[in-house]
């Protein structure tokens, strides 16, 4: 079988041949996830909220945040069907899996490993809206900021980044490379000005 991954060196992975680099270490997400899961600690005491991870991409943060997170809380997932950008504004959107849970006058999070056009992002605040949820906020550790096309409504941020081509923790090229503990870039990406902006939020 042709091999499709590859790390190289340190620095270096080699994914459908194509070079990336490291952009965000394992112990940079960890202390963001660290932080972020405080902050929730903190905000939903005595709410027990519940976390929704949209697959497949967000399972890893989700995992790390949750295990940030030193409250009673709950985890469901869901999947919505990929047609890239195209699959909510051409209104094919479907959702692949459901979430389980009866959310009415729950406290809810949707985690995400990405906000890209906030396409899929906005469309899982509206439906999930629709349930009654006590209250509705979302996460994402990437906000792909130059990309997004609509208001999102977006409460935790781990990290701003520029239009860039990300994958690892999660994050797939071609549903490769999301075992990797980091994040990468493609190497042609990497430049000043291309830096990882940790938010206050
Ligand atoms: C990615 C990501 C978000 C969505 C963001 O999922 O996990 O769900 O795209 O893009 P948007 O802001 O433009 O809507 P993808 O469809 O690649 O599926 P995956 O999570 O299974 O990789």
């Amino acid at each position: 079988m042709e091999a499709t991954f590859l790390v190289h060196d340190e620095q270096t992975v080699i994914i459908r041949g194509e070079r990336f680099r490291k952009y965000l270490t394992a112990e940079t997400i960890r202390s963001r996830t660290e932080e972020m899961g405080a902050r929730i600690s903190e905000e939903y005491a005595g709410k027990k909220p519940i976390l929704i991870g949209v697959l497949n991409g967000a399972f890893m943060f989700l995992a790390d945040l949750m295990r940030a997170i030193d409250i009673d809380c709950e985890v469901d997932f869901l999947k919505l069907s990929s047609y890239g950008a195209a699959k909510i504004s051409s209104g094919e959107v479907k959702e692949l899996k459901r979430i389980d849970a009866d959310i009415e006058d729950r406290h809810v999070i949707v985690v995400e490993d990405i906000v890209d056009t906030g396409l899929s992002m906005d469309y899982l605040m509206s439906q999930l809206q629709t349930k009654n949820p006590a209250s509705l906020k979302s996460a994402t550790l990437l906000h792909k900021f130059e990309a997004t096309t609509v208001d999102v409504q977006l409460d935790y941020i781990g990290f701003r980044i520029r239009n860039l081509f990300v994958v690892g923790y999660g994050l797939d090229y071609g549903q490769v490379g999301r075992n990797l503990p980091e994040i990468y870039i493609l190497e042609d990406q990497m430049g000043p000005g291309t830096e990882p902006e940790r938010v206050s939020k």
